[in-house]
């Protein structure tokens, strides 16, 4: 008999404040139109001083449990999807089991940067279907604007934090059908960070941590790779573009979500869109947007819908599944 892995709660966190593309003007050289065509993007959340990656977690994954009417302890692991750890270790898995009040179940973090949860629910799809686990958390979660440098407008105006989570319960009706991840590290320098742990901290050096963006270069891969992933996933499944009935993609840019859409000749009104309320929140993005798609009753149970992603790294990923 085939075991399935099948989202049985959802849930999301953004935090209260809230920076708008007119706030940014105040900040550095943009304004509110160029954001606006460029991104789609209206505003974005940031946490508060003291608000961590693990706490943004936290929140959102008790709307998932509650969603799924279980409590952690019914858990048996968690996995986190982040490229903005509170610490380098513990991870931030550890830390949101210890706020969760679970501990003993495996617990860590996956960094795909942007496609973080697609790896992660890649990760805890295989452990289910093996049979050796029954529910499993799976979180994306970024306080990306901690690592921002707010005079670069390349890339200060697209980033947001939040978070997202899905739980993961071993079933036998159909769930996640597949998952397909893939990374190309020889284009690293084109989506980094200027320093790390390995390479030095010294902000002598080369100022505060923050990320490295060549945006058109990210842009021109990103619409070609995320249209053969979503080929891949078809194929795979033996389903035709018509099967899908709604498109979860990762928020980082209008006009790339537009682009995948159109791919998949799908009519804008079946793709979840979210970047113009939170910006991109890498990791976070994906388990968000399915929240907000799900909680605001568009995608319905029994449909079927395809989440995809691409970052830094390069990675990218999918998962086709029957909610
Ligand atoms: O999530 C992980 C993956 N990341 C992505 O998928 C991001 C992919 N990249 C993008 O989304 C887009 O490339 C950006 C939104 C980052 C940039 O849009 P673009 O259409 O590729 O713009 P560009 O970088 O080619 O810049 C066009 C112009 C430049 O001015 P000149 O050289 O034409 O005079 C920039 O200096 O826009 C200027 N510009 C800005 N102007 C106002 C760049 N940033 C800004 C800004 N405000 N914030």
């Amino acid at each position: 008999m085939t075991i399935y892995s099948k989202i049985i709660g959802t849930g999301r966190y953004l935090p209260e404040k809230i920076l708008t593309n007119k706030d940014l003007e105040k900040i550095v050289d943009t304004n509110d139109q160029w954001i606006q065509e460029r991104t789609g993007i209206k505003q974005r959340h940031i946490a508060a001083d003291g608000q961590y990656t693990s706490d943004l977690a936290y929140n959102a994954s008790i709307k998932a449990l509650e969603a799924a009417d279980i409590q952690a302890s019914d858990l048996d692991m968690i996995i986190v999807g982040t490229t903005t750890p509170d610490l380098i270790f513990p991870s931030t898995a550890c830390l949101l089991q210890s706020k969760l009040g679970c501990p003993g179940i495996g617990a860590f973090d996956v960094n795909a940067a942007c496609s973080g949860f697609i790896y992660a629910l890649s990760v805890a799809d295989k452990y289910i279907k093996s049979g050796s686990h029954k529910r499993i958390l799976v979180v994306g979660a970024e306080t990306l604007t901690r690592i921002v440098n707010w005079e670069d407008r390349t890339t200060a105006v697209l980033f947001g934090d939040g978070a997202g989570a899905v739980v993961l319960e071993a079933s036998k009706e159909q769930g996640i059908l597949s998952t397909h991840i893939h990374a190309n590290g020889d284009h690293a320098d084109l989506l980094t960070t200027n320093k790390g742990p390995s390479r030095g901290m010294d902000d002598s050096q080369t100022g505060p941590i923050a990320i490295m963006m060549k945006g058109n270069a990210v842009f021109k891969v990103a619409v070609k790779t995320l249209g053969s992933i979503v080929d891949e996933t078809l194929e795979h499944n033996n389903l035709e573009k018509s099967d899908i009935d709604w498109l979860v993609p990762h928020q980082a840019n209008l006009r790339i979500i537009t682009a995948t859409a159109r791919k998949l000749k799908m009519d804008m009104n079946q793709v979840i869109v979210t970047v113009d309320q939170t910006g991109n929140t890498s990791a976070a993005s994906v388990p968000m947007a399915l929240d907000y798609g799900i909680r605001s009753g568009k995608i319905k149970k029994g449909q079927t819908v395809l989440l995809e992603a691409f970052g830094g790294g390069f990675t990218w990923g999918s998962a086709l599944l029957k909610l």
